[in-house]
């Protein structure tokens, strides 16, 4: 990753690849941290991501690994299957063979939420902050559940989820309605706390997203482009999300981003 410019972008024919290439790049980060903070998202962009670490890296490697997930589900019991205490311990911590005392995720079912998050954004900082933060893009430029229009300067918090968020998360659940409608997330200023980030997406339904993240205007419309800002955020692609982006060589994008493509 690049200091200097704000935002690194490298595409691959394929998710796999990519998520191969974003896998590398977390495990580097974190091999220069002193004691370890991940910081990690649900969904299934990062999946290839966390399949790749778990084949990769030494066994035992990550004993003293801290992790924190990005969000939870507000009402969700934590055993359901799709609440992201499940999700993180089936795709993260069992396959790095993590401890679980030091995997975090947001108490969605305590009887105060805000409570909970507020915990919760002390709990990062307390831990001395998180060293590589692993993010997936929503749809409509969501990062974490931070929906367009949540400030820049947002903690950790109760949000309500987007309709289109919902409708997107609804191949989780039985029905769309049983998608919850509210969720404790960090917050944009928690995200972009993070020392670097690390960001996978992946598909044709990322592209118009991954296109106002890397040439829009900075701004809450599309709290992806907060990426921009960030010293070390690199985007891992495939094509198909990259589809929509114009060619690194443009002038007016050459100082703002690199892009680099694996073919
Ligand atoms: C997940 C999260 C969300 C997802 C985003 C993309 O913890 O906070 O921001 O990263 O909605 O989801 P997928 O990867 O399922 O397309």
């Amino acid at each position: 990753m690049t200091r200097g410019l704000s935002l690194r972008l490298e595409v691959f024919d394929d998710a796999e690849a990519a998520g191969a290439a974003a896998a590398e790049a977390v495990a580097a980060a974190l091999s220069s941290a002193t004691r370890p903070v991940l910081g990690v998202a649900t969904g299934s962009s990062p999946e290839p991501l966390y399949r790749h670490l778990a084949r990769t890296v030494t066994p035992g490697v990550f004993s003293d690994l801290e992790v924190f997930a990005l969000d939870e589900y507000v009402g969700i019991d934590p055993a359901h299957p799709e609440s992201y205490h499940s999700v993180v311990d089936r795709t993260v911590s069992v396959p790095l063979g993590l401890d679980a005392a030091r995997v975090h995720v947001p108490d969605g079912s305590a009887p105060d939420p805000h409570a909970a998050a507020a915990r919760y954004e002390r709990a990062i900082v307390a831990a001395g902050g998180i060293d590589v933060q692993i993010l997936g893009i929503g749809g409509n430029g969501h990062l974490g559940f931070n929906e367009p229009g949540s400030p820049f300067d947002s903690e950790t918090r109760v949000v309500q989820l987007a309709a289109e968020t919902r409708n997107a998360n609804a191949r989780f659940f039985p029905k769309e309605d049983d998608v919850p409608t509210h969720a404790i997330t960090q917050g944009l200023a928690t995200i972009a706390a993070a020392r670097s980030l690390v960001v996978i997406a992946t598909g044709e339904a990322k592209a118009a997203a991954v296109l106002a993240m890397s040439t829009g205007e900075i701004s809450v419309d599309c709290p992806a482009t907060l990426l921009r800002t960030h010293p070390r955020a690199a985007v891992f692609l495939d094509r198909a999300a990259a589809r929509l982006i114009p060619s690194f060589e443009a002038p007016d994008l050459s100082e703002r981003m690199v892009m680099e493509f694996h073919p």
